[in-house]
């Protein structure tokens, strides 16, 4: 069965730091989208493609939006949803006052469920089809999430906090059921439907010189799943790891002495990297989530981006709800051009949505199967709506250009504007108000 989607239709092909703008992205004014068996068939000008179709198959038309593919969140909890927006503190505090708390409940697999459910489908109605997620140290918080996760269809990644010290006793594991759990997580979960598993040692100072070993065995025992934790994002952290870890030459480098660098390692912020900490990342082939809300809601600092470009590190957009302030990756983006203002960089609306799509896929090693909507891909994809706020309609008329409109939404959108996601072709969320 065909499903055909009409419309104005974006999306990238490389990131436009890398290549000449006009080779880094395909525009249709008027394109159509073909879609078969959950994945893209063709995409091309509906002038030259329709002639093609069959005469009965029905086309849904968009006629005021624009058609991308769907967002990717590189880091977030799903636990810390009901803690979102929460007073006055900066990282380690915030950690120990409100998060640690708030994962406490996730030993409850009924609880873990319904909050799963509502924070999936906070994701699909700000756009995100695929995210990078920490559960809690609870087993019952990761079967929880993947069991919501497959019955909608998603593509997720998830996986258990491993902590052993610096935590509350009732958040603890050790290294030994660290490893078994996880373990006996990814022989269930990884690579079924389309979830996959993220080994997740919360950050360094929660975890011990064995806790992370044992972090880098499950690697070498399962070489495709994920590794996913912090790095770097606020000073008084570095302070402690370094303390914590006087052997070790920087943060980066205690991740890297238990072997968990590598393609499918991603670090959330790296808000204040060294130069050789940004060309290991490079070489390895780890990934950079950048949380502009986080960063900013938390005080922790202004992600060098232009550093990250120019060792030529993977990034991608992350919202770390709860310590970010949205789950919008688009109200991201307005905080990300903010942050590179204060930096005295220019974030250009294209490389923006580049990361917001498939640099992300390509942060997550999932090029291959999502990002953008090339022949084969997965179709995971959403309807931006240009008019959904009467203010947004005024700023609209007046843009001459896609770099205009793109950097508009980018600006002012949020939720309101994602009139519609798609997940493998099927449409899974509208919002009635959209004109798209
Ligand atoms: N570092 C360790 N744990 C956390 C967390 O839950 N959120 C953020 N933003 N940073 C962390
Ligand atoms: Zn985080």
């Amino acid at each position: 069965m065909l499903k055909v989607y009409r419309g104005e239709i974006l999306h990238f092909l490389a990131d436009p730091a890398k290549v000449a703008l006009e080779q880094s992205y395909q525009h249709f004014a008027d394109g159509l989208l073909v879609i078969e068996d959950g994945k893209v068939k063709q995409l091309g000008e509906a002038s030259s493609l329709l002639a093609s179709l069959a005469a009965d198959v029905e086309v849904t038309h968009y006629q005021n939006g624009l058609i991308m593919p769907g967002f990717i969140d590189t880091h977030i909890h799903y636990p810390q949803t009901e803690m979102i927006a929460s007073y006055g503190e900066q990282l380690l505090e915030w950690l120990e006052n409100y998060t640690f708390p708030a994962e406490r409940r996730f030993e409850d697999e009924a609880y873990a469920k319904d909050v799963a459910e509502f924070f999936l489908d906070q994701l699909l109605d700000a756009g995100t089809t695929t995210a990078l997620v920490f559960g809690t140290v609870h087993k019952a918080s990761v079967d929880a999430f993947f069991t919501v996760a497959q019955q909608k269809k998603l593509r997720m990644i998830c996986g258990k906090v491993l902590m052993d010290r610096n935590c509350p006793d009732f958040l603890t594991d050790t290294a030994e059921t660290g490893f078994t759990d996880s373990k006996a997580l990814i022989e269930k979960w990884h690579n079924t439907d389309r979830l996959q598993y993220a080994v997740t040692p919360r950050f360094a100072p929660t975890s011990t010189r064995e806790q992370l070993d044992k972090a880098g065995e499950l690697l070498s025992l399962y070489p495709d799943v994920y590794m996913h934790t912090h790095l770097c994002e606020n000073k008084k952290e570095i302070e402690w790891v370094q303390a914590l870890f006087p052997e070790n030459n920087g943060y980066l480098d205690v991740y890297d002495q238990s072997n968990l660098l590598g393609r499918r390692s991603v670090f959330a912020h790296g808000v204040h990297l060294h130069d050789e900490e940004c060309q290991r990342l490079s070489d390895t082939g780890s990934a950079i989530a950048f949380c502009p809300t986080s960063n900013l809601f938390l005080g922790s600092g202004l992600f060098n981006l232009k550093q990250a470009e120019e060792y030529d590190v993977n990034v991608g957009m992350g919202t770390d709800v709860g310590a970010g302030t949205s789950f919008s990756i688009l109200r991201s983006l307005n905080e990300a051009y903010k942050i590179q203002q204060l930096r005295g960089e220019k974030l250009t609306p294209f490389k923006s949505f580049y990361l917001s799509t498939l640099g992300g896929a390509v942060a997550l090693d999932l090029e291959d199967q999502i990002g953008n909507l090339a022949p084969g891909k997965e179709a995971d994809f959403i309807v931006l709506d240009y008019n959904a706020t009467p203010l947004m309609e005024r700023r609209i008329k007046q843009c001459k250009t896609l770099h205009e409109k793109l950097f508009v939404l980018s600006m002012l959108g949020d939720e309101r504007n994602v009139c519609a996601t798609h997940i493998l072709g099927e449409k899974v969320g509208e919002r009635v108000t959209g004109k798209a």
